[in-house]
């Protein structure tokens, strides 16, 4: 790069989504010459098609517990020093209306836009520069300086953000340059993988359950440490709706979920007290479950019969199945469906405090490309503000 030429910043931010618009507007405004570059051509489209639209972009109740990583207490600091509340905060500073819609998610009144018209006008007020659309051609460090080749030519920088996100949808822009980045500077990565997404069944289980496609029932979900009591919903392809997107994030491929039909009823006690009845299971069980899903789950259970014919010992364990119905998945339906990419730069290269990666000194890295992953509802953007609001702090 002749020096000439040379763009100079003290701080070139790559990926203009949540976290990079964070960052770059919490640096500009401290007075920092900031460089964004974004090589999609349209500005912030994970945010726009996020929450339906809406943008559930914090919850309320957002800590530690709602993150998944490694090292679970890595986003304690970052969390701490910027909560749901002070993104609230900026939210009505710009005058956008927003609800809770449960369990502490937080949603636009309006439209997602608001939010990304609210971060750039914020890199705005921080005078934040940018190259968009506009790829990275390559990094290098020289001197403790970055040299970044652009496709708008070369620009320096004293410190240099990875803000470029996970695996997820690449057809609006996401891309693995972050782990790349990170492996260039030796850098662990936690191997990444789509969470937040449905799970698949095999043929034979959707020649059962795949005619029930749209059904959708109140249910505890159970893998390994995750445990979520939301909607789950029967697919062409699978299971999806909350606690199945949830319990994604715990699921390995050859793990079993863990289903509860009846997670506010003893089925036990209930099933017993019917014992003598010529009523047929699966009619009874429809007083309590979507029909269709009742005569389904019987009828693969072999218990489409009258109770009193099924025997103590049969209701007794049928009772337990609908309690615990194992579902062995068959795989997930992958980045295109996910909403998130669990895995990603290794936390312990990083320093919690302010993202920097403790061995190569001016690099940062920060958001969906970080091993924390949040649950849904919210807490993946909280933890793109967080992330790149301790960053831009320290740039
Ligand atoms: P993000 O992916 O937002 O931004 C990365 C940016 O880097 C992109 O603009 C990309 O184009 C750019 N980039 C990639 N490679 C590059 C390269 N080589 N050079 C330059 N730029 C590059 N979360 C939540 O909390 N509430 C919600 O409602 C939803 N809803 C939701 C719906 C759907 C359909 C999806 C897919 C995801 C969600 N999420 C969510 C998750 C949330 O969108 C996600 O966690 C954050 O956007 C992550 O923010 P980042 O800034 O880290 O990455």
């Amino acid at each position: 790069m002749t020096s000439a030429l040379v763009d100079r910043f003290d701080v070139v931010v790559i990926g203009a989504g949540a976290a990079g618009m964070m960052c770059a507007a919490t640096a500009g405004q401290r007075g920092r010459s900031v460089l964004l570059v974004e090589h999609y051509p349209k500005l912030g489209e994970k945010i726009r098609i996020s929450g339906g639209g809406r943008c559930n972009f914090t919850n309320l109740h957002a800590s530690p517990a709602n993150y998944l990583s490694q090292n679970p207490d890595f986003c304690r600091s970052a969390l701490a020093r910027y909560s749901p509340r002070d993104f609230i905060a900026l939210v009505e500073r710009h005058g956008i209306a927003w609800h809770e819609k449960k369990l502490g998610q937080l949603f636009c009144d309006e439209t997602a836009v608001d939010i990304i018209s609210m971060l750039r006008n914020e890199c705005e007020r921080g005078r934040v520069r940018w190259r968009m659309p506009c790829a990275v051609e390559e990094i290098d460090h020289v001197d403790g300086v970055f040299r970044v080749a652009t496709t708008q030519g070369p620009v320096v920088a004293a410190a240099l953000v990875i803000a470029t996100g996970g695996l997820t949808v690449p057809k609006i822009g996401a891309t693995p340059f972050g782990y790349r980045i990170a492996e260039q500077f030796g850098l662990r990565i936690v191997a990444p993988q789509p969470a937040l997404v449905p799970l698949a069944l095999d043929p034979e289980s959707l020649s059962r359950y795949g005619d029930l496609s749209g059904v959708s029932v109140d249910a505890g979900v159970t893998c390994k440490d995750g445990r979520f009591r939301e909607n789950i919903l029967f697919t062409h392809r699978g299971l999806s709706g909350p606690a199945v997107l949830q319990i994604s994030s715990y699921w390995n491929g050859g793990d079993a979920i863990h289903i509860d039909l009846l997670p506010d009823l003893v089925a036990g006690a209930w099933l017993a007290s019917q014992r003598t009845s010529a009523t047929r299971m699966d009619t009874l069980l429809g007083q309590r479950l979507p029909k269709r899903l009742a005569q389904q789950w019987c009828a693969a259970h072999d218990a489409a019969l009258p109770l009193q014919q099924l025997g103590d010992k049969r209701i007794a364990e049928l009772a337990e199945l609908l309690h615990d119905w194992a579902v062995w998945p068959s795989g997930t339906l992958g980045y295109n469906k996910a909403e998130v990419t669990l895995g990603g730069v290794d936390t312990r290269e990083l320093s919690s405090k302010t993202m920097a990666a403790t061995r190569v000194p001016g690099l940062y890295f920060i958001g969906e490309v970080v091993d924390v992953t949040g649950h849904l509802g919210g807490y993946n953007f909280q933890w793109a503000w967080a992330s790149g609001h301790a960053a831009g702090e320290a740039v």
